[in-house]
């Protein structure tokens, strides 16, 4: 940006003056009270949800439903996790084709969106967080595919945790109802097909059919799978990456800490970074990391934090501080392997908590992992030796909550493989930073970029295989800050790009797999004192979207999910007295298996309008 401009956009702020407001205006989390005052009078609980395409498993019949964990979270902030014995169920022994979960939430009462975790031995097999509730009740449920965790499914005796951090006060009562259940599927029979290609529901009659179905939820699966039998599906969740996990992993080790407060590791720092001593078996031919990440206190809003200097020389007290960028960087002993800028997910009581009902933010019900092949390094981890896997996140501040699975391949061949590194290109990240400010008012830049390039060689009983793995990404923000602090644009785009490719021995190409995301973030907020003492209207727009296009040597898949919210709210303190707000969300995939449409519309609580279509024809 030109001082030029610079020097414009801050004329225009200044002209603009407004009143002066009691709080900065900072995006921040907040509770909703008072209901009734917003005009909603609902007695019956409302349901929550994530907009997502159907599992892979839902054309299939379930062999069994296992109640795994069930358990009301009440106070639960620095306290041991909630741990339950885990055996797969006797009716349906393994090998399973899938293996789906399923956690029903529902709560009631004032309270604040928390984040929570499953474990299954101490290895992540989900990151959610909860919808808001309130004095009517709300409910939800999250859906995931964990076929990936089949090694650990099929052990017995193994410990299923539930960590999900809730406070509770007599302003705060909220407490949280949880249950799990996992789905297997032990063979590929497909439901009988139903009629439903396209379907078009007003929000009324959804409301009444999911009230019936939350309280039988094996009917409910009976019926959802029926509606999508005859569409075919996506082979895989889309955000589960490069087709890392075209068969399930035959060891998961958890790169987790002992579990006091949760397995996940808490981060405060950029020099607070957590490792974890693994050892692995020497017949090991393919490594991926999985890394499972979740922002929060000072850096919850991270994308939107203002440097240092700003804050020392306006003499601020807020902690929101650190510039606007983060970065997750993954080691082995030390060494550089992988880093991700994470996706922005904007938990329900984030920026404005209107926005986020009854259809929640893009991941807050199901926060995405990030992959990282770590193939090229097995060299330095097949000496039999401990080993030391890092977790840090760069410039970051209390606090993030991040832990990752060691996925391993084994070979059932021989007893031991032969690895090498033959390159490694990691150079340091190349970041600009551009900050200019006068008072309260300023503009401040950052552009980042990172490129790195990994190749070794396997040579395990299946034959010497080289395998090339690539990651870049690119990181833009941009925070305006205008009419005296009050006003604050943010706009981050990042990019990246994947790329494994697997050679022979004589250097033909085996497989190649791309996957390109892009995540747009674009986010105002405008402050003015109410007429209230304390209390600030707040004006607040949103637009993030997630994309992502995977291309698995001559298949190509893709998902474009965009959610673009505005609205205001009156607060005071940390609640939102009143408001209005709407919110567009459409949501396309496209698989070898067809595609999947469903755009919504809520505005005030309430869905306005919902469709979903398994036509091709509509998408872009
Ligand atoms: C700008 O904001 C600061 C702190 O909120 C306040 O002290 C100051 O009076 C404001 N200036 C104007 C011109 O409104
Ligand atoms: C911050 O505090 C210092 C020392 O009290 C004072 O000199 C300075 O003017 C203050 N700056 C602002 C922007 O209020
Ligand atoms: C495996 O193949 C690479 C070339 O692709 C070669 O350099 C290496 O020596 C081979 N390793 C063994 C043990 O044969
Ligand atoms: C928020 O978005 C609405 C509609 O897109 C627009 O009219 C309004 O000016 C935006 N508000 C701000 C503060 O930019």
């Amino acid at each position: 940006m030109s001082l030029a401009i610079l020097l414009i956009t801050l004329s225009l702020f200044t002209f603009s003056l407004s009143l002066s407001s009691p709080s900065p205006g900072i995006p921040d989390r907040f509770t909703k009270s008072l209901p009734q005052s917003l005009g909603r009078h609902n007695s019956s609980p409302q349901e929550y949800i994530e907009l997502a395409h159907p599992l892979p498993s839902d054309r299939l019949i379930p062999s069994c439903f296992h109640r795994v964990f069930k358990h009301t979270f009440g106070d639960t902030i620095g306290r041991p996790p909630i741990s339950v014995p885990y055996s797969p169920p006797s009716e349906c022994p393994p090998p399973w084709s899938h293996v789906a979960l399923q956690l029903q939430v529902s709560s009631k009462g004032d309270q604040y969106d928390r984040i929570a975790a499953v474990w299954l031995g101490g290895a992540e097999i989900l990151r959610t967080s909860t919808a808001e509730p309130n004095a009517d009740g709300v409910f939800w449920k999250v859906r995931n595919d964990v076929t990936r965790y089949s090694s650990l499914l099929r052990q017995s005796n193994l410990k299923l945790t539930v960590m999900l951090e809730n406070v509770v006060t007599r302003d705060l009562p909220g407490v949280y109802d949880v249950s799990l259940t996992l789905i297997y599927y032990t063979g590929n029979s497909v439901r009988v097909p139903s009629h439903h290609h396209e379907s078009s529901r007003k929000s009324g009659l959804l409301e009444e059919s999911r009230a019936v179905d939350f309280v039988n939820e094996e009917s409910q699966l009976g019926l959802e799978s029926e509606k999508f039998s005859d569409s075919p599906l996506n082979r895989k969740r889309l955000s589960d990456s490069l087709n890392f996990y075209e068969t399930p992993a035959d060891l998961i080790i958890p790169v987790s800490s002992v579990g006091d407060e949760g397995f996940w590791f808490r981060i405060e720092s950029t020099s607070g970074v957590k490792s974890k001593r693994i050892q692995i078996p020497p017949n090991t031919r393919k490594a991926v990391l999985e890394v499972y990440v979740s922002f929060h206190g000072n850096d919850e809003f991270w994308y939107s934090n203002p440097p240092d200097s700003y804050i020392i020389t306006n003499n601020l007290t807020t902690g929101r501080a650190h510039g606007a960028y983060r970065e997750v960087l993954v080691t082995i002993d030390g060494r550089f392997i992988g880093s991700v800028v994470p996706f922005p997910v904007i938990f329900t009581g984030g920026i404005n908590p209107l926005f986020w009902e009854p259809v929640v933010a893009i991941g807050a019900f199901n926060l995405p992992s990030y992959d990282f092949d770590l193939t090229p390094f097995l060299t330095f981890l097949l000496d039999r030796k401990v080993h030391s896997i890092g977790l840090g996140v760069a410039d970051g501040i209390s606090f993030w909550l991040v832990d990752a699975n060691l996925h391993l391949w084994l070979d059932h061949g021989s007893s031991t493989v032969e690895a090498k590194t033959v390159y490694s290109l990691a150079p340091k990240l190349s970041v600009r930073r551009k900050s200019r400010f006068e008072l309260l008012d300023g503009l401040f830049n950052i552009k980042a970029k990172r490129k790195s390039q990994f190749s070794g060689w396997v040579k395990s009983s299946a034959g010497n295989f080289t395998t090339h793995v690539l990651n870049r990404f690119k990181y833009k923000n941009l925070i305006i800050f205008g009419q005296n602090g009050t006003y604050k644009s943010v706009k981050q785009t990042v990019k990246t790009t994947s790329e494994v490719r697997i050679e022979s021995e004589m250097g033909i190409l085996i497989s190649r797999t791309r996957m390109k995301r892009n995540y747009p973030l674009r986010m105002i907020t405008s402050t003015v004192s109410g007429s209230q003492t304390d209390a600030y209207l707040m004006v607040t727009n949103v637009s993030h979207s997630l994309r992502e296009r995977l291309i698995f040597g001559d298949t190509s898949s893709s998902l474009h999910n965009s959610q673009d919210s505005r609205g205001w709210m009156l607060v005071k303190d940390h609640n939102v007295l009143s408001g209005s707000a709407t919110t567009d969300q459409s949501y396309s995939s496209k698989g070898e298996f067809g595609c999947y449409t469903r755009t919504i519309s809520a505005t005030d609580g309430r869905l306005i309008t919902d469709s979903t279509t398994f036509s091709c024809e509509s998408l872009i």
